[in-house]
């Protein structure tokens, strides 16, 4: 089996370097802390790519497979630039996204549009800017999106996205292929929207199917059983409608090792086995080689990141545990408190053996109780001042970010070859009120 970057706890880079301290990137992580504040996102270039080279070799063995990013897992204008150097597209979900990327200059038709309730201007901007494909995702937006093309006399690309019927085992939250998800046309239902899309919404044109069955899954049988329903819903789909459909996006969703107890797949086991299913099921139903998009978002770019963040106070709670408190939590990093997600952390500036362990709970510092980074954890005696490393925050954590408690969202440096540069500025007290606005009247 060849290991793939999804499966390590840390960036490839994390080591310890002469001074004893932690280092990402070639850089020294309490100089970073101390250069750039905290709560502060790393993000580690090298590992970004490695893992962006694991897909493309994995599934180099298909003739016409095009990779591309779920930009909801982390949209920045400079990730999107490195994605885009390594050859992905993107699958963006609102217009933000779809901003976001086009100014970073992408070239639009490597986009893709997806959601289960995008607005009139969030479709019509996607026209506008040359979105490559709309994913459809039920009635409403079949008629909707018909309407604007009309109204733009332009023919637009779709894909049918749709429920499969398969389930996975990750949090209830993050499944989104079974039957009853809020997402996609039932399997029942595709029938009648291509017969709607063929004979009365003329601005429309449809090039295959898209599904996407959950996220943080650890099961290899994903990605067959999905290609052996979407190759037979194309094979029937030509043989009751004569519809040439070429295209099925097989969406996102391998996972990633937060703790030493997840043992998440190989992306190589995950490509070997898709493209062994690929090849068997387009035999199998007598089609021509459909072109296969995946759209991974956690698995690019959640081991990439770190989140460092500076010890506060403490609290022996008598005969109970003992917290530890960090200066950010829920706002910067919402999964432990809306999926129960664990996650693993190190003292950036001391190692086991400096000084005795002990076992603490990581609080955070916002006003819920619930607002634990780390339910337990072994680490070496920790004081105020103590910079605490949180593994695997490079997915959904600043794209999940808010300003709860009105406290100020947290810079994100890229580090690379020993340089760090910043990516996002920390927001200030002033950004916090930007937009706000005391009407007159209250100010007589
Ligand atoms: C349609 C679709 N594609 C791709 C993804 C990315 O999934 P993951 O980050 O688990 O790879 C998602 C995530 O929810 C999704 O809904």
């Amino acid at each position: 089996m060849t290991t793939s970057t999804n499966q390590f706890l840390k960036p490839l880079t994390t080591g310890v370097n002469s001074t004893g301290n932690l280092e990402i990137g070639g850089c020294d992580l309490v100089e970073l802390a101390e250069k750039y504040g905290t709560p502060l996102y790393v993000l580690d270039e090298e590992t970004i790519r490695a893992v962006c080279r694991d897909y493309k070799k994995a599934f180099a063995k298909y003739p016409k497979i095009h990779m591309m990013y779920a930009s909801k897992a982390l949209c920045v204008s400079a990730v999107t630039k490195i994605l885009d150097n390594e050859g992905f597209g993107f699958d963006t979900v609102s217009a933000g996204e779809i901003y976001t990327v086009y100014k970073a200059g992408v070239d639009m038709s490597h986009v893709l549009f997806n959601g289960n309730n995008k607005s009139f201007d969030e479709l019509s901007l996607a026209l506008e800017l040359g979105v490559g494909r709309i994913s459809v995702d039920n009635f409403f937006e079949l008629a909707l999106l018909n309407e604007i093309a009309q109204s733009k006399n332009k023919t637009v690309d779709i894909l049918l996205r749709i429920t499969p019927g398969i389930e996975c085992h990750t949090h209830e939250y993050i499944q989104t292929g079974h039957l009853d998800s809020k997402f996609g046309f039932d399997l029942t239902q595709i029938d009648e929207a291509v017969e709607l899309i063929l004979n009365e919404y003329k601005n429309l044109k449809i090039h295959g199917l898209h599904a996407h069955i959950g996220s943080q899954i650890f099961e290899t049988s994903i990605y067959p059983d999905e290609i052996e329903i979407l190759v037979k819903e194309i094979a029937r789909l030509d043989k009751k409608f004569g519809l040439k459909l070429d295209e099925i996006n097989l969406g996102g969703g391998i996972g990633v090792k937060y703790t030493d107890f997840d043992n998440p797949p190989s992306i190589y086991d995950i490509g070997n086995l898709a493209v062994e299913k690929l090849f068997e099921s387009v035999e199998k139903y007598g089609i021509d080689f459909p072109t296969v998009f995946l759209e991974p978002g956690r698995s690019i770019i959640s081991t990439a990141g770190v989140t460092l963040y500076t010890v506060g106070s403490s609290k022996q709670v008598p005969h109970g545990k003992k917290y530890v408190a960090v200066d950010g939590g829920m706002a910067d990093n919402p999964r432990p408190g809306m999926y129960q997600a664990m996650y693993s952390a190190e003292i950036v500036n001391k190692k086991e053996g400096d000084v005795p362990c002990e076992t603490v709970t990581i609080a955070g510092r916002y006003c819920e109780s619930g607002d634990i980074l780390i339910p337990e954890i072994d680490l070496p005696q920790l004081c105020e001042g103590d910079i605490l490393c949180v593994y695997n925050t490079g997915a959904y954590n600043y794209s999940m970010a808010s300003n709860y408690n009105k406290v100020t969202k947290p810079a994100m440096v890229l580090v690379n070859n020993s340089q760090s540069d910043i990516i996002i500025n920390r927001e200030t007290l002033d950004d916090l009120i930007s937009k706000e606005v005391i009407p007159n009247r209250l100010t007589k």
